[in-house]
């Protein structure tokens, strides 16, 4: 397989265009004006999987929006590889703090990408980690090296819970039968540092409102003498958290898997350099629950916090009013072991439990899903581990991300198989902020990799190593 760097050299700039191509399709899920846009994705990377060499490719129908499916199956009875991915991307704004516009993608060298790097929303998070493994797929099959059957189940609504894909794994566990799930969808450690991602955090994801009198009132007239929402809200909100950041939820640690002293040893072993994560952030401290690492805080542990709060006079000036009501979203991070419907349903009674007298208190569930941790000595792992050795030239390490993909949990209980995150994004690489990039580096290491992934995995999986 050494010609695949040949290939790649040889390709590259192509490769580099037609993912440009599929950025400037602004395919946001979460915001209904951008629908035609979602859907005419779909049609490209159905276009893009046939020319890469699927024997068979689907768009199929959901309640939202529709799932790409594709397969080469070159023999029933040698192992399935089944790549998951997703389409759509988050909304960009706010578009004011983005230094080239979000679906107009450019490359450019950044310190940690002196390669150059695309910047455009969904260049990491997920296009530009879906198309490494189109591209993949295509030098496999151009050079006659596919060494096992494949199947592709790219989905346009992860940015908004995968509610459709769930519906549709559930229906067709016999279509989606694979004997491994890949996935890249995460990140790594550093460009010289690979990783493995073995480990995701669960999610429930609430909005709260408050409502206090029948409409907005005076500041002056009213002001002291009826509860204030905001007020409230911002009390209640803070009360979450004790002065140790240990969250208040009666329950909400009751099933958290502690790890013992070895597995955090371990843990602290993996690089990491809090001064650079600080230089990073422009921050001059971290944050968090005490008696844990900053690793653990953002893998390990679960968080509650705010990501959206509203209500009120946020116009020019100053108006002197007391709303009816205020409004939040609130994240709660899970660990494996909580239940995203327990954990949300210990949420709604308690936040409807420390409401004052005076105002009223709604909790509408939105989202959520499981934590995922996946073994490390699995074929599937092994598998990548080699893959990595071969073009990192070094083992990778296993780690544990702070994020989430909830439909990975459910991947593992409906199609009984397990999920190997070969994430080749970089936590710098902005994703979900303004100025997402994906480094031109990874982006080319990782169509390296895969077909590398494929052949130690179809190996392994035959003689059952
Ligand atoms: N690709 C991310 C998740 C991710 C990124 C995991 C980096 C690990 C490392 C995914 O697209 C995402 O953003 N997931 C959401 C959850 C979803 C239900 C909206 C998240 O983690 O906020
Ligand atoms: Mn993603
Ligand atoms: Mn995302």
């Amino acid at each position: 397989m050494n010609d695949i760097k040949i290939y790649i050299e040889k390709h590259k700039d192509r490769f580099i265009e037609e993912l440009i191509e599929l950025l400037k399709i602004p395919s946001i899920s979460a915001d209904s004006a951008f629908s035609e846009a979602v859907i005419s994705t779909s049609k490209l990377i159905k276009i893009s999987l046939e020319k890469a060499g699927c024997d068979y490719v689907e768009i199929c129908e959901t309640p939202g929006y529709p799932i790409v499916y594709g397969e080469k199956v070159i023999d029933p009875n040698l192992p399935t590889v089944l790549v998951y991915g997703h389409y759509d991307v988050q909304p960009p704004d706010p578009l004011e703090l983005w230094d080239s516009p979000p679906f107009e993608p450019i490359i450019k060298n950044t310190k940690t990408h002196p390669e150059g790097a695309i910047f455009a929303r969904g260049a990491c998070d997920d296009k530009g980690q879906l198309y490494m493994h189109v591209k993949a797929l295509e030098y496999m099959t151009s050079t006659n090296q596919l060494p096992c059957n494949v199947k592709f189940m790219i989905e346009g609504e992860e940015e908004v819970g995968s509610e459709s894909l769930a519906w549709f794994v559930k229906k067709h566990q016999e279509k989606l039968a694979n004997d491994v799930i890949l996935i890249s969808d995460t990140g790594m450690i550093a460009n010289d540092i690979p990783s493995i991602t073995t480990g995701l955090r669960g999610l429930s994801y609430v909005e709260v409102e408050v409502t206090g009198p029948n409409r907005d009132l005076h500041s002056g007239l009213y002001g002291g003498a009826v509860a204030n929402p905001i007020n409230v809200l911002t009390k209640m909100i803070a009360s979450l958290h004790d002065e140790n950041n240990h969250i208040t939820i009666p329950g909400f640690y009751d099933r958290v898997e502690n790890l013992s002293t070895a597995e955090r040893a371990e843990m602290a072993e993996a690089p990491f350099s809090l001064e650079d994560y600080k230089k990073a952030l422009d921050i001059d401290a971290v944050y968090g629950e005490k008696g844990y690492t900053t690793n653990e805080r953002n893998s390990i542990r679960p968080t509650l916090d705010v990501n959206g709060i509203w209500g009120g006079y946020t116009g020019e000036g100053a108006k002197t009013v007391i709303a009816s009501q205020a409004f939040a979203k609130i994240s709660m991070r899970l660990v494996p072991n909580q239940d995203w419907e327990e954990i949300t349903n210990l949420f709604k009674s308690h936040f409807e439990k420390i409401a004052p007298k005076g105002v009223i208190v709604k909790v509408t569930p939105h989202h959520g899903g499981q934590g995922y941790v996946t073994p490390i000595d699995s074929i599937g792992y092994r598998a990548a581990a080699k893959a990595y050795e071969d073009t990192f030239g070094k083992k990778p390490i296993p780690q544990r991300s702070g994020g989430s993909i909830p439909i990975v949990s459910l991947f593992e209980k409906e199609l009984k198989s397990k999920t190997i995150l070969m994430g080749f994004g970089l936590d710098s690489d902005a994703i979900h902020s303004p100025n997402e990039h994906f480094g031109i580096f990874n982006y080319l290491k990782g169509i390296e990799t895969i077909p590398l992934f494929y052949n130690h995995f179809t190996q392994m999986k035959l003689t059952e190593l």
